[in-house]
């Protein structure tokens, strides 16, 4: 890819995506930014225009609502064309205790961590297919590398994510186009703000955003980040079933 590349951000209000678009922006890309809050993409728009983006559009919706989503994508081929890269960045950090309760409560968090994103993708992976060119990254967590009783309905969702990566990787695979699944740990960001957030564990936005734009440049397939949470969960995916159970994890 030369020149400023189309970069399409879905959920460009998160932290880690706004510091990926930060990042992208003084690099002098043009961004496409799609999240629910008009006012703030509006801000964001200002903001990386000032930083350096080549080019700046906006979409405000509810991307949870898969009927939504060709709209979406008609408004940034008009705007800028097919992407280069796709980033899908939203989700919500499941109440387990309310999802325990509440069944349509957890059916409406898989909806917005996992049948929504999912759906998105396969849109967008047979548009950057047509192109034989481009990246396509999705934001799951290492939540997802093991069902915990702490957060199995989040987990789940971010599981279910993780395997759906991976099978569309293999899709794609001789198509030009690659598929990257960024799992990070712990991140200060409003999803984590009602958290004890203290210890070597935690990572900023922009740490993370760093090791994203780097694993999306070099055509990666997986990203723990930061890189130790891929040791941290290679210890909990190990542990036996009768040690995890008798664990609060
Ligand atoms: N922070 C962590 O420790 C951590 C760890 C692992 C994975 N992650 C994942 O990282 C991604 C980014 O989260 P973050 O940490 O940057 O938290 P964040 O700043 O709270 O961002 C979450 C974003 O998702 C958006 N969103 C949620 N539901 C949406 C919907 N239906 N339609 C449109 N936008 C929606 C939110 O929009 P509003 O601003 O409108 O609410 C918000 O911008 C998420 O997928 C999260 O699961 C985070």
């Amino acid at each position: 890819m030369s020149g400023p590349r189309i970069i399409a951000i879905f959920g460009a209000t998160s932290a880690i995506a706004e510091a990926c678009a930060r990042a992208w922006a003084r690099r002098g890309e043009r961004l496409f930014l799609a999240g629910r809050r008009g006012e703030t993409l509006a801000a964001m728009a200002d903001d990386l225009r000032i930083r350096g983006a080549a080019q700046v559009a906006v979409w405000s919706g509810d991307l949870a609502l898969t009927n939504g989503h060709p709209a979406l994508l008609a408004a940034i081929e008009q705007a800028m064309g097919t992407p280069d890269i796709a980033l899908v960045a939203w989700g919500t950090l499941t109440d387990a205790t309310r999802a325990e309760a509440e069944p349509a409560y957890a059916a409406q968090e898989i909806q917005t961590n996992f049948a929504a994103p999912a759906a998105l993708l396969l849109a967008l992976a047979s548009r950057l297919a047509a192109r034989k060119t481009g990246v396509i990254a999705c934001i799951t967590s290492v939540a997802g590398e093991r069902g915990r009783q702490s957060n199995f309905v989040y987990g789940g969702a971010k599981g279910g994510l993780q395997r759906f990566l991976e099978g569309l990787r293999h899709r794609l695979h001789g198509s030009g186009v690659t598929v990257l699944d960024i799992r990070p740990g712990f991140v200060r960001t409003p999803m984590t703000a009602h958290l004890p957030r203290h210890g070597p564990a935690w990572a900023t936005p922009e740490r993370v955003a760093a090791d994203i734009l780097r694993a999306i440049d070099r055509r990666r397939a997986v990203l723990h980040t930061p890189w130790f949470w891929r040791w941290i969960m290679l210890v909990v995916t190990s542990l036996p079933r009768p040690l995890l159970h008798r664990t609060k994890l």
